[in-house]
């Protein structure tokens, strides 16, 4: 568990920055912060390293992980015929949070990080600390969040440790990370770019360099096959049931009593608009509706914190599905398995 308190330019010469990559260098995994979220970073062209991944995260084989660089020059050697938008995209938002679906480079990737497909995602992450262990490791680095499948991700080093204490060779400390919600995953390998997974990176910022960009179909219908293998599974979830309620405060606020009526102990995620509303058994604000960034940031830390609690159903508000919205409610509707409740 290595901290790494202060931020500077001479991050890479820090002993804690050398040590994990020394370990990352010899196969083991380590997590650290990004912009985004913690990753859980391992050698890429290692099928050791990535298979050390998979175990920690109890990760299904099929569901292919982020190679993470550390330059823009990087991409070369991990992907081949790289498109016009592609480069527009990576020049745009690198570095930051987005990633590009890519052909792979032949040979190189360790088959367990790519599933055994022909393409690769790739990312450039915004954060010192990982620019910084990625550089001196001086490898492609693979980082899945660093969760147990299913859990919600995390975006403190504490999170990291409630999951993967003990079964990873350490962790880097950089403090709470700012985005929140993943990155942005895009298809370049065809003409138009495909958002898989909506994140930090909104569509509307992407069409404002690219002109148009599609939305994956199986983001908007349930029922269909989604193109990024990890968008099938249940995510992102706290313990208790989630249900997404739309409707007005009041209306949410009578299927909180008639639940505790029956005996329920129930949460209620809301903002700070509504925090002092409710009257429910435990309330807990995600960041203030003038700026859904901050409903981002917090979004994962309000579902974990709801398992310190022993609420039996959490009811959760909803919100516009634009700009940074779009993340906050496609990972909001993974918690809640599609449960939804609508006001008549
Ligand atoms: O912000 C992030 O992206 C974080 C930080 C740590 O960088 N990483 C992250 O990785 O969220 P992970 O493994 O939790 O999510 C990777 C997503 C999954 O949905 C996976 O299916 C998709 O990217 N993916 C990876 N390779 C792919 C490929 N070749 N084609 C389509 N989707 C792919
Ligand atoms: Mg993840």
């Amino acid at each position: 568990y290595w901290h790494v308190d202060k931020v500077v330019d001479s991050l890479a010469t820090y002993p804690q920055i050398e040590e994990a990559a020394d370990f990352l260098r010899q196969d083991e995994v380590v997590a650290f912060p990004t912009e985004t979220v913690y990753g859980l970073g391992g050698n890429a062209l290692s099928n050791e390293a990535a298979t050390k991944i998979f175990a920690a995260k109890g990760r299904p084989a099929d569901n292919p992980l982020i190679v993470h660089i550390a330059s823009k020059q990087q991409v070369a050697d991990v992907a081949i015929n790289i498109s016009k938008t592609a480069e527009q995209l990576m020049e745009a938002f690198w570095p930051g949070p987005l990633t590009v679906i890519l052909e792979k480079q032949p040979n190189r990737l360790s088959e367990v990080v790519t599933a055994g497909l022909e393409t690769v995602a790739v990312r450039m992450p915004d954060h010192p600390v990982a620019l910084a262990v990625i550089e001196k490791a001086g490898l492609p680095i693979a980082a899945p969040s660093a969760n147990r499948s299913g859990k919600p991700s995390p975006t403190s080093a504490k999170h990291v440790q409630d999951d993967l204490d003990g079964i990873i060779a350490g962790i880097i400390d950089g403090g709470e990370t700012g985005i929140g919600v993943e990155s942005t995953v895009v298809d370049c390998t065809g003409d138009i770019p495909i958002i898989l997974r909506p994140g930090g990176i909104t569509k509307e910022e992407i069409e404002a360099v690219v002109g148009e960009a599609a939305i994956d179909a199986a983001l908007k219908d349930a029922k269909q096959q989604p193109k990024s293998p990890g968008m099938k599974y249940k995510h992102y979830a706290p313990e208790a049931p989630v249900y997404l309620l739309e409707g007005s405060r009041e209306w949410i606020q009578s299927h909180v009593s008639e639940q505790r009526q029956q005996g329920k102990k129930v949460g209620v995620l809301t903002t700070e608009e509504n925090l002092s509303f409710y009257d429910a058994d435990v309330i807990l604000p995600c960041g203030s509706r003038q700026d859904l960034r901050t409903v981002a940031h917090s979004l994962y830390d309000v579902l974990r914190a709801f398992n310190e609690t022993d609420v039996d159903i959490i009811y959760s508000e909803t919100f516009p599905a634009a700009g940074v919205g779009l993340a906050i409610m496609n990972r909001l509707e993974k918690a809640a398995a599609h449960r939804w409740l609508y006001e008549k």
